[in-house]
């Protein structure tokens, strides 16, 4: 039997333009995303589907696009760090986060002090997931006199590998969006960092295109993801168990291509593979590629993959994998 989303892209009949990433395109997102409509944009981690934060019915769109259950909250992207004094409460810490990370690739979770952004962004919650980003369209918005902020998951089906050109966002969502802007393959490959600030510790939510180790000079208590995290510690919504997987099932730290799999290495590999993340085994390379590649081989029942190291980045990279191996009706 065809899987829904199998069944959805059988079923799509109409597809979203396609504009490459520039003036005109970019005017075009802003008259959409003014109308309350959906707009791919892509940023330096991954592309995200936008929609203005204050529009009620434009932000219930991307849930029903995505097929994004409602407890997940959106992650409020403003386009000046300054913007970020009117939504979220900014501690000590935040401020010098913002200061030394923004515009790029670091979501801040804070105390939210707003209402000016959609209740169903929000679902419910005291705080507000916030981010800068680093990417080229930002300024133009400005330029159009259009302030944000925006909502902007990113712009797959829910559950589904993140897509990191245009191309991904059509396959997933190109009968759902009213424009897609391609600026090509995104830099960093892999989404933001996700950090919770609390009064008195910070907890990694989500390990992403910042690793960890650089916020050591800024946090002394960061607590890792699987190490430290007390029993205490904040559930993340959203951060569900099976997450950005192809069709095909995966097999984690395969040190062998079984029959009938498709083998994805790291590094110099003397076994024969299908896709190389990294032939020289550098991890921001492999972050880059790892989506692409996972979609470039969802055509076999199993996608055996390398190990990858835990450091750098490889901590995201393997955060990524094992969601995409995990059992798909936990
Ligand atoms: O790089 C990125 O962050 C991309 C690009 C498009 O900006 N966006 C992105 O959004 O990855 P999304 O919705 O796919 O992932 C955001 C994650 C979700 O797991 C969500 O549960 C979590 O951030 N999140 C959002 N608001 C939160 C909050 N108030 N508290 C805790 N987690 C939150
Ligand atoms: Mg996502």
């Amino acid at each position: 039997m065809a899987t829904p989303y199998r069944q959805a892209m059988r079923d799509a009949t109409t597809f979203a333009p396609v504009m490459e990433a520039g003036p005109n395109s970019y005017a075009h997102a802003v008259e959409i995303l003014r109308g309350g409509g959906l707009v791919a944009l892509p940023t330096e981690t991954v592309y995200g589907l936008a929609a203005d934060a204050a529009n009620d019915k434009a932000v219930m769109r991307i849930y029903a696009a995505k097929g994004r259950p409602s407890h997940n909250p959106l992650i409020a992207h403003i386009f000046e760090p300054k913007d970020a004094r009117s939504l979220v409460k900014i501690s000590p810490l935040a401020q010098c986060l913002m200061d030394n990370f923004w515009p790029g690739p670091l979501t801040l979770v804070l105390p939210k002090i707003t209402d000016k952004i959609s209740g169903a962004a929000g679902v419910g919650l005291d705080t507000l997931a916030i981010r800068c980003p680093a990417t080229s369209w930002v300024s133009a918005f400005l330029e159009l006199g259009f302030h944000g902020p925006i909502v902007m998951p990113s712009a797959n089906r829910s559950g589904h590998i993140s897509p990191t050109t245009a191309r991904h966002v059509a396959d997933d969502l190109g009968d759902k969006v009213d424009l897609i802007i391609d600026s090509g393959e995104c830099p960093n490959g892999i989404e933001s960092t996700v950090l919770k600030i609390e009064d008195d510790h910070t907890v990694l939510l989500r390990p992403g295109a910042i690793p960890a180790e650089d916020f050591v000079p800024y946090i002394s208590d960061l607590r890792l993801p699987g190490i430290t995290f007390p029993a205490s510690a904040p559930a993340a919504p959203g951060m569900l168990k099976s997450h950005y997987a192809p069709k095909a099932s995966v097999r984690l730290n395969a040190l062998s291509k079984r029959p009938g799999e498709a083998y994805l290495a790291f590094g110099p590999s003397t076994i024969e593979y299908d896709y190389n993340l990294s032939p020289e085994g550098d991890l921001i390379e492999a972050a880059r590629n790892l989506y692409s590649a996972l979609r470039a081989l969802d055509k076999v029942d199993t996608i055996a993959i390398a190990p990858i190291p835990k450091k750098g980045l490889g901590e995201a990279i393997n955060d990524r994998l094992r969601r995409a191996a995990a059992d798909r009706d936990a």
